[in-house]
């Protein structure tokens, strides 16, 4: 396992400790090893980076907000079929399939899958939730998902802290594929995107310390930004095959859903898309 842990995403150990912090349900049952190490580490270098760009946001409030929102939405649908697209170690389908009204998938590249299994397997309450047969954790790449096998019912499908990774070509073959699913059996998708315009502006001093830290260590890919503002992505969304998308910012909704620490301003934005 020792080279698998190597492959495993900082990103996706950042956010495994951040549902942490945030307090969310069966959070501790997933957090892998090494998880909590990186969240201080990355901590440690963003209260530095703040200093310099006063403007940035929380990065652990504005995940948090964003997994808040998603689980908000979810609530709120009447699919019972969730298939969660690079779940990392979201808690959310441990949580979600203690209701046995729900069958919830948790599609992830192989070497998170089989980390999440272990971490799972490590305790009595993850195997139980292994055991559970509304509860699947599969190997699965989001640019090639093959939705045949899943049950022909309305789905909500999520892709959440991933499609910043996509270049808008690889995005836009992504959601086709998704709609196609959705306008055939029904259902919704959610996902996050922070457009560019949407992101607060950097100042120089925070410019030379994020350039210094990429030429000191080996951060993930940077996200594959470009000009597109929220409209743009809408209208993208509508052209790959929904016919109904809302842009939601986090900053608009974080009282008014009683999100946790809903007083810090944070700006994530979740398009809720469906096929009518
Ligand atoms: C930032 S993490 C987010 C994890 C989880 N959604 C969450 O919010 O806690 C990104 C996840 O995307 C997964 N990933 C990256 N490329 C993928 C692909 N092509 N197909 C499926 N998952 C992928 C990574 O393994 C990682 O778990």
């Amino acid at each position: 396992m020792g080279k698998t842990r190597q492959r495993i995403p900082h990103s996706a150990l950042y956010t495994a400790a951040t549902w942490k912090w945030g307090g969310l349900p069966c959070a501790d049952i997933v957090l892998p090893p090494g998880a909590k190490g990186i969240f201080r580490l990355v901590n440690a270098y963003l209260f530095l980076y703040r200093l310099l760009n006063p403007q940035k946001i929380s990065l652990k409030h504005n995940l948090l907000h964003r997994h808040a929102l998603i689980d908000a939405l979810l609530r709120r649908s009447s699919c019972r079929q969730v298939i969660e697209i690079a779940a990392g170690f979201s808690p959310r389908g441990c949580m979600v399939s203690a209701d046995t009204a729900y069958r919830y998938f948790e599609l992830d590249l192989p070497e998170v899958v089989a980390l999440k299994r272990e971490q799972l397997e490590s305790t009595p309450e993850g195997r139980a939730i292994l055991a559970r047969s509304n509860f699947t954790l599969l190997e699965g790449d989001i640019t090639r998902l093959d939705f045949s096998s899943f049950a022909a019912v309305p789905s909500f499908v999520i892709s959440e802290g991933i499609m910043m990774y996509f270049k808008r070509e690889a995005q836009m073959a992504i959601w086709r594929n998704i709609a196609k699913f959705i306008r055939a059996q029904g259902g919704e998708y959610v996902f996050d995107y922070i457009p560019i315009d949407d992101e607060p502006p950097r100042s120089r001093p925070g410019q030379w310390l994020s350039d210094l830290r990429h030429r000191l260590t080996n951060p993930p890919p940077p996200f594959a930004y470009d000009e597109r503002t929220r409209q743009d992505v809408a209208a993208d969304l509508i052209e790959a095959g929904f016919s109904q998308v809302e842009a939601i910012d986090t900053r608009m909704v974080a009282r008014s859903w009683s999100l946790p620490h809903a007083a810090v301003p944070t700006r994530t934005i979740i398009y809720h898309c469906r096929c009518r």
